[in-house]
């Protein structure tokens, strides 16, 4: 272990804001660049890029919103190297920027431009290291990506139930770093809900194996829960243990167009009276994301004319003749009857649910193709969905005319993606200058319903400047100390989650 003092954290951990540009003197090798041959003596070649065209992709977000600089990207091949790794950077004061797909929304795993972090990549911890049917557990590395563990837990004969999006590329570290929530929260919470054991490098170098597979340990502080979530501030997640639910025997799909928000809510309220232990997820989509993604993305379908407000739900059970199909034709027979829906398809095979999920997971890649667009991560208790995306239609009017509301997401757990495509006209560095407008208009009404400007995403880069209004007095103040005392020089993805010190 590694005696780390208590100083004042070194220069190359200054705060970083989104829009900083200052860089290192060209003629002086800063800190990180100077560790480079020890690094390179821990993980060989094969463990180190430093070429700027390979490094290029790892220190740029995938909204494309930051572009930062790196001396290089570490590629340790376990969790020893990792550690060795996080021990020299913490002698020499150099920062780390834990990396897994690179998905995150919120500029999380994205250097600052100044080039004096190194990118902490767990791509290579990718083995499935244990999966056990009986106990319903699977034991992961970091590196692993969400879809192949979906994948071998599906060969257990098990589920993994976390589906996100960006599922094909995100990896298990990244995923449980950011708390990922996705498309059954609604049924299985997010990802903290589904965490066991964890093992984690800590900013001194420790490898703290707490790889438990128990249902029940109530043994002092639930160091787990610490790190998900932390966004890679706190520590480096190189394996997790999963909690896996038996695979469902049925499993029905259905796309329905409503008349309003308050519809879909209806809708929901309805199936949720008749069996909400089968409710898998339960999307809504705007009549302009369905737009966006059928403009953008080649091979989606609508089975029906378009519309302004749609409902994607899958219900699923692993129960025996349970008869969902049938459930799931008298909730949308009844509710056609009453008017609260007027078109409804139901999947009949696998490539059909696959269309269909499609038109709601291609939702970001498309509203990306469209333009620049401002991101709001939004919960509210769901019942006060129709009135934020209400208020906020309004609200947007006001503020800037023409700009389009593209909201969708995750309404059975009341989790909205309130987001904002440029005026069609508009230049996008012009609209992106306004993203803070933007985002404290929407913050305001949310706040006023007892909301969340986090839900799933996370704060990043992007949002450490609202935490003081959010999470101000207590609560900021305890994850200050809370960071303090894991990494007393802040070399754990600096500039991420807290606002500066001064910040109060
Ligand atoms: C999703 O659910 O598709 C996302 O979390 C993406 C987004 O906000 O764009
Ligand atoms: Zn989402």
């Amino acid at each position: 272990m590694l005696p780390i003092d208590r100083g004042t954290p070194p220069d190359s951990l200054a705060s970083q804001s989104p829009h900083q540009t200052s860089m290192p003197d060209q003629n002086q090798t800063s800190p990180a660049e100077r560790l480079l041959p020890k690094l390179r003596a821990i993980l060989g070649d094969r463990g180190m890029l430093t070429d700027a065209s390979d490094t290029a992709p790892y220190a740029e977000d995938w909204r494309r919103l930051y572009q930062g600089k790196t001396p290089a990207v570490l590629r340790p091949a376990d969790t020893a190297e990792v550690a060795r790794v996080v021990v020299a950077c913490a002698e020499a004061g150099v920062a780390l920027v834990p990396q897994g797909g690179n998905t995150s929304m919120v500029g999380g795993a994205t250097p600052s431009p100044d080039g004096r972090a190194l990118v902490l990549s767990l791509s290579r911890l990718n083995r499935v290291r244990s999966i056990d049917p009986i106990d319903l557990t699977v034991t992961l590395e970091a590196g692993v990506i969400l879809k192949a563990a979906q994948n071998a837990a599906a060969e257990a004969g098990c589920l993994l139930p976390l589906s996100i999006s960006s599922e094909g590329t995100a990896q298990i570290g990244g995923v449980l770093a950011t708390n990922a929530g996705g498309n059954n929260t609604v049924r299985y919470g997010n990802a903290r809900d589904l965490v066991l054991g964890l093992e984690v490098v800590l900013p001194d170098g420790q490898v703290w194996n707490g790889l438990r597979r128990l249902r029940k340990d109530n043994t002092g502080y639930c160091l787990r829960q610490l790190f998900v979530g932390s966004e890679g501030t706190l520590g480096v997640i190189t394996a997790a243990v999963l909690k896996l639910v038996p695979q469902p025997r049925e499993r029905e799909v259905a796309l329905c167009t409503v008349a309003s928000v308050q519809g879909a809510l209806d809708l929901y309220t309805r199936f949720n009276r008749s069996d909400p232990a089968a409710i898998q997820a339960f999307e809504y989509m705007s009549g302009a994301g369905v737009d966006f993604v059928l403009r953008h993305i080649p091979g989606v379908s609508l089975p029906f004319e378009p519309a302004s407000h749609y409902v994607l739900v899958e219900l699923a059970t692993p129960r025996i003749g349970a008869g969902l199909r049938a459930s799931m034709e008298a909730v949308l027979t009844g509710a056609m009857e009453e008017d609260m829906v007027s078109n409804a398809v139901i999947a009949e095979s696998e490539a059909q649910r696959a269309n269909l999920w499609k038109l709601r997971e291609e939702h970001a890649e498309a509203q990306k193709r469209e333009g620049a667009s401002v991101k709001n991560d939004v919960s509210v208790p769901v019942s006060k969905v129709p009135e934020l995306l209400e208020r906020a239609q309004a609200a947007a009017a006001l503020l800037m005319p023409g700009m389009r509301m593209v909201p969708f997401g995750h309404m059975g757990d009341g989790n909205i993606h309130l987001n904002f495509e440029q005026p069609e006209a508009m230049d996008a560095a012009v609209f992106l200058a306004q993203d803070h407008a933007i985002m404290d208009m929407v913050g305001e009404i949310v706040q006023s319903l007892d909301g969340s400007f986090s839900a799933e995403h996370g704060v990043g880069m992007l949002k450490p400047y609202m935490m003081p209004s959010w999470r101000g007095g207590a609560e900021l103040d305890a994850m200050r100390r809370i960071k303090q005392a894991l990494d007393p020089r802040g070399i754990m993805n600096p500039g991420k989650v807290l606002p500066d010190a001064a910040t109060r």
